[in-house]
């Protein structure tokens, strides 16, 4: 786990430091319409060939010979240090860069996206008809909703997002293994009724993202109202953490010590800060690896990956925030029904076998270091599969009538397709105007549908400056208020 918290904290640092280029590199697109593609690579330097290659990779070519994996997002290029190397991948080999001045080299046969990154107005154009773009979004839907509008997720060739639709899927990605799920209750339900009698609330509220698209806290300041939650975080605050775990409470990494505070208690309100098909994080299983049991909404779809049919408490099977304390408060009270909440971590008793099916496949680690991270997983994924479609291609080249050209392959909405951001607790209707989540993402959405289709036409008209995104939404616009 501490690996992976760490690699996401420096996940962070890359991508503060490939926004801070992008502000010190204005000169950017005039530097491009100017350069010459072939002459690219001359003044691109290699790191040494990297060491790991596939089981089945016979290629012997050289790397001038590779195809190009482009990586836009330049702070998530996951090698280290130089800015271009040879990748070997299970069973073909690429140049992989993050030097935007092959943009238009005709060997560059795919640009590979981060999604939080993803900006409309900066986008690689022209696209070449040639160019594979690849999409990886493991973040919130809230990070950047053009990606949940067809008209932008369409653009993609190859995915790697949070659902399982996609063609590399990350759905499990805070789930490091099964023992995590399985370890042992970190307190007893014995130690939990005593800590209950010495005045606990049943449930906590950790939270300190307190404006984000679910709306959570309008769910459970309506919830408070039914049962008694201690809720520490910024969001909601009536207690007080000891003042040792102030700065652990948000941190990613699993600090012992808040660990065990949190542990305490029997319920954890776990609702995510985006609601999605898929979209679960480790809001969910840190409760479960704990033996606290999860008062869950996120994934709609969440029960597909749960350990057992009971493991989790799921805030939408209940008709309202009363409901649902009426529920909680009688498992407070009744032991046997709490402790089968907690009978997955016997042995034999997590029997979801989508579960065990998914973390045993998956060729990616977390914490791991005998398996690739997801980043270079994906790149080599997108490696084989350009190769193989290069192949084929010039397979047709040489045989049209024998040899059928690729079929072209794109991402559809599945492949993120989340849903308009609604309110955590009743109608939208009886929200104030003045309310700062209306005020926001609904907006928020609709304006990313804008952008969506502003870009979806910028390729159409094969423009070559991104900056024409705005001309084409307004031109969008004044169409539909046409009518036509
Ligand atoms: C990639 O997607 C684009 C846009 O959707 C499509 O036009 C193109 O044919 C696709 N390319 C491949 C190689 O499948
Ligand atoms: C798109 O634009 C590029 C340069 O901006 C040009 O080379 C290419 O021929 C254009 N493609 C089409 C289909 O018009």
């Amino acid at each position: 786990m501490a690996v992976q918290a760490r690699a996401l904290v420096s996940l962070g640092l890359w991508l503060l430091r490939a926004g801070l280029c992008r502000c010190q590199d204005p000169g950017d697109s005039a530097d491009r319409a100017a350069f010459q593609p072939q002459s690219a690579l001359s003044d691109v330097e290699f790191a040494v060939a990297s060491t790991y290659r596939g089981p089945g990779n016979s290629d012997t070519r050289g790397n001038k010979e590779l195809p190009i994996l482009l990586w836009w997002s330049a702070g998530l290029f996951p090698h280290f240090p130089g800015d271009t190397e040879r990748v070997d991948c299970a069973l073909s080999s690429c140049l992989v860069t993050r030097n935007r001045k092959v943009q238009l080299h005709r060997r560059t046969s795919a640009i590979i996206f981060y999604g939080t990154d993803f900006r409309a107005y900066e986008a690689p154009l022209p696209r070449l008809p040639h160019q594979a773009w690849a999409l990886f979004h493991e973040e919130s839907p809230m990070n950047n909703y053009v990606l949940s509008h067809g008209p932008a997720v369409r653009l993609f060739n190859y995915t790697a997002t949070f659902r399982r639709e996609s063609d590399y899927p990350l759905t499990l990605q805070w789930l490091p293994t099964l023992e995590y799920l399985l370890s042992p209750p970190a307190v007893s339900l014995q130690e939990k009724n005593r800590w209950r009698r010495a005045g606990l609330a049943p449930v906590l509220y950790v939270q300190s993202h307190c404006d984000v698209p679910s709306d959570r806290d309008r769910y459970v300041r309506e919830l408070m109202k039914y049962i008694e939650v201690d809720s520490y975080g910024k969001c909601l605050n009536n207690k007080r953490l000891p003042e040792r775990l102030e700065d652990t409470a948000t941190a990613t990494e699993e600090d012992r010590q808040f660990m065990s505070f949190v542990s305490r208690y029997k319920f954890h309100l776990a609702l995510e800060n985006g609601l999605c098909p898929d979209y679960v994080t480790e809001k969910l299983w840190r409760p479960l690896h704990l033996g606290c049991v999860p008062v869950y909404r996120g994934s709609p779809s969440v029960a597909d990956w749960l350990p057992s049919d009971r493991s989790a408490v799921l805030i939408d099977s209940f008709p309202s925030p009363r409901a649902l304390a009426e529920y909680l408060r009688a498992l407070d009270e009744d032991d046997a029904a709490y402790a089968r909440f907690l009978e997955y971590k016997s042995p034999g008793r997590a029997t979801n076998g989508r579960l065990l099916e998914a973390l045993q496949s998956r060729e990616w680690g977390v914490s791991d270091m005998s398996r690739p991270n997801y980043l270079n997983g994906f790149e080599c994924f997108v490696c084989d599969q350009e190769n193989r479609r290069l192949a084929a291609e010039r397979a047709h080249r040489r045989a049209p009538n024998t040899r059928p050209a690729p079929p072209p392959r794109m991402a559809d909405n599945s492949h993120m397709g989340c849903p308009v951001p609604s309110p955590g607790y009743g109608p939208i209707e009886d929200i104030p105007t003045s309310d700062s989540w209306l005020q926001m993402w609904p907006q928020d959405y609709w304006q990313s549908l804008d952008q969506a289709e502003g870009l979806e036409s910028l390729i159409r008209h094969n423009e070559s400056d991104p900056g024409l995104l705005w001309h084409h939404i307004q031109r969008l616009a004044a169409r539909r208020t046409a009518g036509r």
